[in-house]
């Protein structure tokens, strides 16, 4: 098939590069010409695993980039759109999602043959039927749903695996306004066989999208109450007790032959510092302003946002425990990217303790294998030591605070053994062994030792 993807940022270039690798050819629109250029020479943009071997592999071939929109929605049979819609606090910026619409609508005005217009941008529920489909009439002059078609798209990556997780979706998720449209779908996605697919509605589509993250996100904060009720009452760890919860048959079904399944799920249901990233925050947000804009108020979600907002303040709540004064303490922060896998810093749990660190007048160093450039554009005016490995932001410190899951941090508990003074270890991930180290604690656990 011909597909015009609009957008080139995240979820526009891996889908164009995955639906070229699947066989289709794709043509990817950018105003940024610069971007349009790095795409057309083999290279990448942006930074994702696995994502310019694809984009090299396919350019001049099945996938190409420009900045003419009107010749590609010509030369195609469907327009994905997959541009930013930013969250101000108050609502979904749709603008880019607009000015798209309205361009695709005019060189829709000229075409012949039909042409399917595919929202892929997380936007809220009404938003493809209510603001892309107005204005698409508009511009073109055709009515939707007979001249044209529009439907909605939503995309489930992951950073980190999003190749792997377009290549091999958990399920793929359309909605459309009438059949034509419907069957340009069903080709664009019959490339992808054994793969569960829910066709319906595009407002259902739009909240498919919102309810995944929302449910994702309120595992974490539940965990994160329960953990911080732990330490509130004592003598409880929420490794064992979450340990307890998720033996449970509903969530690690036992098969017959009596082994368990452990579904990642259980990893969500895990105390740690708080989630963070470009979309369970803005997700989560933008649906509660949603749900508040049409009179429903949305208390739970409320207290998911709530509950991960104060959550990193817990890491230094447990050092105020050991440590009478922050002042001038010796503090290593361990990983500064919300998760491990990626250089993203946007809503990252580490920025709330650094700059509380820093506001304490602690003395900063900093590791993360690969996120130091980005954490020092946030960062700015605050003094860091950026280490260069785990064992040289340790050296001397007087406390190891852990904020990311990397792999690598396994190591702490030798590395900390080599030195004469043994750091005390606090974990926002509990991902160490407590008695792996000298002198720990952690979110959810109550630890007894008070003093350096
Ligand atoms: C998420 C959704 O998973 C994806 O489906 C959606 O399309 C975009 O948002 P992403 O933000 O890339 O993807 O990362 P994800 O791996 O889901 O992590 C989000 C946050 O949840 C991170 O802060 C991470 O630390 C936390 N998380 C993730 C957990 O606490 N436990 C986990 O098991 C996984």
């Amino acid at each position: 098939m011909r597909i015009s993807i609009v957008g080139t940022g995240y979820v526009g270039l891996v889908s164009g590069a995955c639906l070229a690798e699947k066989g289709h050819n794709v043509i990817c629109v950018d105003v940024d010409k610069d971007k349009v250029d790095q795409i057309n020479a083999g290279r990448c943009p942006i930074y994702e695993e696995g994502l310019e071997s694809l984009v090299t592999r396919n350019v001049g071939t099945r996938l190409s980039a420009t900045s003419d929109l009107a010749a590609a929605v010509q030369d195609t049979e469907i327009t994905l759109i997959a541009v930013g819609t930013p969250f101000d606090g108050v609502a979904i910026d749709t603008g880019y999602i607009e000015a798209a619409s309205r361009e695709i609508g005019e060189a829709i005005r000229d075409k012949d043959t039909f042409h399917a217009v595919i929202i892929k941008s997380t936007v809220v529920p009404g938003t493809t039927d209510e603001t892309a489909t107005p204005i698409l009439e508009m511009a073109s002059g055709k009515k939707a749903g007979k001249d044209f078609g529009v439907g909605m798209n939503p995309e489930f990556l992951r950073e980190g695996v999003a190749i792997p997780d377009f290549m091999k979706p958990d399920r793929i998720v359309y909605g459309a306004t009438d059949e034509r449209t419907f069957a340009l779908l069903d080709n664009v996605y019959s490339v992808f066989e054994g793969v569960d697919i829910i066709r319906t509605s595009n407002k259902t589509a739009e909240m498919i999208k919102y309810t995944a993250n929302s449910l994702l996100a309120t595992l974490i904060s539940f965990s994160n109450e329960i953990g911080n009720l732990c330490t509130g009452l004592g003598d409880i760890d929420v490794v064992d007790v979450m340990k307890g919860v998720h033996l449970d048959r509903r969530l690690s079904p036992i098969l017959e032959s009596g082994d368990r399944v452990v579904p990642s799920i259980t990893t969500f249901i895990e105390a740690g510092c708080g989630f963070g990233g470009s979309c369970f925050p803005k997700d989560v947000k933008a649906l509660i302003a949603h749900g508040q804009a049409a009179g429903q108020q949305m208390n739970l979600l409320q207290s998911v946002i709530d509950i991960n907002r104060a959550q990193p303040m817990q890491v230094i709540s447990l050092l105020k425990k050991h440590f009478d004064s922050l002042s001038g303490l010796k503090v290593a922060v361990m990983g500064l990217a919300f998760k491990p896998g990626t250089d993203d810093m946007r809503e990252s749990p580490s920025i709330p303790i650094v700059r509380a660190l820093h506001d304490e007048g602690a003395v900063i160093s900093a590791y993360d294998p690969v996120a130091i450039e980005e954490a020092q554009k946030v960062f700015t005016g605050i003094d860091i030591n950026y280490a260069s490995s785990i064992e040289d932001a340790v050296q001397n410190a007087d406390a190891v605070v852990v904020v990311t899951i990397w792999d690598e941090f396994r190591s702490l508990p030798e590395i900390i053994g080599k030195l004469t003074t043994p750091p005390l270890l606090i974990d926002g991930r509990r991902m160490i062994d407590k008695n792996a180290v000298p002198r720990y604690d952690g979110i959810g656990m109550t630890s007894r030792s008070k003093g350096p």
